[in-house]
């Protein structure tokens, strides 16, 4: 552009604030148009499945309960995160992660790889009360979760709409739902979900 060009740009507010606005555009559709046609951003990792039953309930119970407030559930790609978490996140593993959780509020750590780093016991002690097992821990106890027991018609209702958004859920998965989650309580759903965090990421860093 020439001088005067430039000029009368900077000295037009209107137009250089149209102007900002193409260009942002324009560069955030270059960003973000490729990756919703690139195949591997939305396949999923081998062996990642629509979540059962169970951990469908516990990952509601997840999000009612407003975990994510805290916790993140997407590793990086910066070393000490590696270090410290496990492989970074991928997106192939959040293909059935309807909303996906993946956050970046860490007042607790980051669970995209916790699962199995800690037994089914642990998880009921510190979700009750985590000061049991972390004395200096400033998480919020939520022991309603051992009492609540799960509606199995509601997981039913969630897993059909899911079917119906195209996620490859079976007739007969859906049918034995309320069989899967009968008598079970919420902590016993929210400990199923996080035992099943990271299971099939990439081992090492
Ligand atoms: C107000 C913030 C806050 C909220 C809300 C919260 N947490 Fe935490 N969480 C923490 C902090 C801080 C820690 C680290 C101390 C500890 O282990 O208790 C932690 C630790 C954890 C750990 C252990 C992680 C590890 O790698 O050691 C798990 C699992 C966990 N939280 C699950 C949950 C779940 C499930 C919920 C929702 C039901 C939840 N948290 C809600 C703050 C929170």
């Amino acid at each position: 552009m020439s001088e005067i060009g430039h000029a009368k740009v900077e000295k037009n507010i209107g137009l250089m604030a149209v102007l900002i606005t193409v260009a942002l555009s324009l560069g955030g559709l270059a960003e973000i148009v490729p990756l919703m046609y690139q195949a591997e951003a939305i396949k999923p990792l081998p062996g990642v499945e629509p979540y059962p039953a169970l951990e469908l309930a516990g990952r509601d119970v997840y999000v009612r309960e407003g975990c994510y407030n805290c916790h993140s559930q997407m590793i990086r790609t910066l070393r000490f995160e590696t270090e410290r978490y496990g492989h970074y996140s991928l997106a192939g593993e959040s293909v059935y992660d309807r909303p996906f959780q993946w956050g970046s509020k860490r007042t607790g750590p980051d669970l995209a790889r916790v699962g199995g780093r800690y037994s089914d016991d642990w998880h009921r002690v510190h979700l009750i009360n985590p000061r049991d097992v972390v004395p200096e821990s400033n998480m919020p106890s939520f022991p309603w979760l051992a009492q609540n027991t799960l509606d199995g018609k509601q997981v039913t209702a969630h897993m059909r709409t899911l079917q119906r958004l195209g996620d490859p859920y079976t007739d007969e998965q859906i049918a034995a739902a309320p069989a899967d989650v009968a008598g079970k309580t919420e902590l016993d759903a929210v400990v199923a979900y996080l035992q099943a965090l990271g299971k099939h990421a990439p081992r090492g860093e």
